[in-house]
């Protein structure tokens, strides 16, 4: 068993089933993300972590003791379960100072002074915040304001810190600086961390594991390159990094892109029986080139993304996205051309 562990957790508001049946092992030591698109259910099963909200059926715990459970109604409020909690929106208290932001909630449990002292120094030096003890929040960026979050949090001593979308309002490189610190975190301080996104860079930047999450349910669980090389289903293929879904069908001889002439040998193999698919490929998957074995295609399209080049190839009425290197030969719009497909996986079609 995991060190936190979700069996059967399921919530309900009304008609909606914001998180259903959710079974979930997490590791000891372990960043762990939600990813899924808006509305999916991570804010709430985060929340019945924390035990903001308790949960309708199931059941769970961290480290062998039960937090909630339906089947033994019991329910461990909140600030018993010693969790650190940083969230979307800067969430600092202005008429404090740095110090005092990191400090206070430590004050309410009544520790010590010298321990509090020490908690908060040293999670202000690793939060990049020492030399701002004594300002005040409005003095200070949104990336230091949620620095200050996150040395409250830390400085909780937490079992488990969770995270909900904390990057979301601070701008790009900052969001990325961010990341690597929040990594450096894990790690000096051997935290658990569940890391709730929308953003799937930002969860296969961070994450030793990731759950991706689609209405409520468990799409998939796995390392963030299990994730992107063997999605389990097409919602998890398409949420992660660009996508292409071909229809391929077969002729008895061999399989060919639907609705385009099939000739020579077959080049497309699914990995199942069956006669019709939708075969994924990433635009980095597939090669182009001028003549030589694979599929006729047309260059639609050609964009230049900086060090990339970006086709778009039309195989009958089929339009597939094709990224190369620009160092490779180039193809001129309107120019026939060939395609390999180097890597795909296989989803059934009607
Ligand atoms: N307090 C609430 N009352 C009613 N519906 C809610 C409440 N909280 C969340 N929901 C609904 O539950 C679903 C999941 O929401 P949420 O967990 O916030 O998703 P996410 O964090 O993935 O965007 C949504 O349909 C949302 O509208
Ligand atoms: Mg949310």
């Amino acid at each position: 068993m995991g060190y936190l562990s979700l069996k059967d957790v399921t919530k309900r508001f009304g008609d909606v089933t914001a998180v259903n049946r959710v079974n979930l092992e997490v590791e000891r030591g372990e960043c762990f993300s939600f990813l899924g698109p808006s509305g999916c259910g991570k804010t709430t099963t985060l929340r019945m972590i924390a035990g903001f909200e308790d949960l309708d059926e199931g059941e769970l715990s961290v480290d062998g003791k039960v937090f909630s459970s339906s089947y033994k109604k019991y329910y461990l409020p909140p600030e018993e379960r010693d969790f650190g909690m940083v969230f979307q929106a800067f969430a600092v208290w202005p008429h404090l100072n740095v110090y005092r932001n990191v400090s206070f909630p430590l004050e309410i449990r009544k520790l010590p002074k010298h321990e509090i002292h020490e908690r908060v120094t040293r999670a202000l030096k690793y939060t990049g915040l020492a030399k701002q003890e004594n300002t005040y929040p409005k003095q200070l960026s949104g990336g230091e304001q949620q620095r200050i979050a996150l040395a409250r949090a830390i400085a909780i001593n937490p079992k488990v810190m969770l995270l909900d979308e904390p990057l979301s309002n601070l701008d790009p490189k900052l969001r990325e600086e961010m990341r690597f610190e929040i990594k450096d975190l894990q790690r000096k301080f051997d935290l658990t961390i569940i890391f709730v996104t929308h953003d799937q860079a930002e969860a296969m930047a961070l994450s030793d594991r990731m759950l991706v999450m689609r209405d409520g349910t468990v799409q998939q669980v796995d390392t963030p390159l299990g994730i992107y090389d063997r999605p389990e289903n097409e919602f998890v293929f398409s949420f992660i990094g660009l996508s292409n879904f071909i229809p391929v069908e077969s002729n008895g001889k061999g399989f060919f892109v639907r609705g385009a002439e099939f000739s020579g040998d077959p080049l497309l193999r699914p990995d199942k029986p069956g006669k019709r698919f939708k075969m994924a490929c990433r635009p980095s998957e597939i090669s182009l080139a001028r003549g030589g074995e694979g599929v006729e295609a047309t260059v639609a399209r050609r964009t230049y993304l900086g060090d990339m080049v970006d086709y778009l190839a039309t195989v009958g009425g089929t339009e597939i996205r094709i990224q190369k290197p620009r160092r490779d030969a180039l193809l001129d719009e309107g120019e026939r051309c060939r395609l390999t497909f180097n890597k795909a996986r296989w989803f059934p079609s009607q």
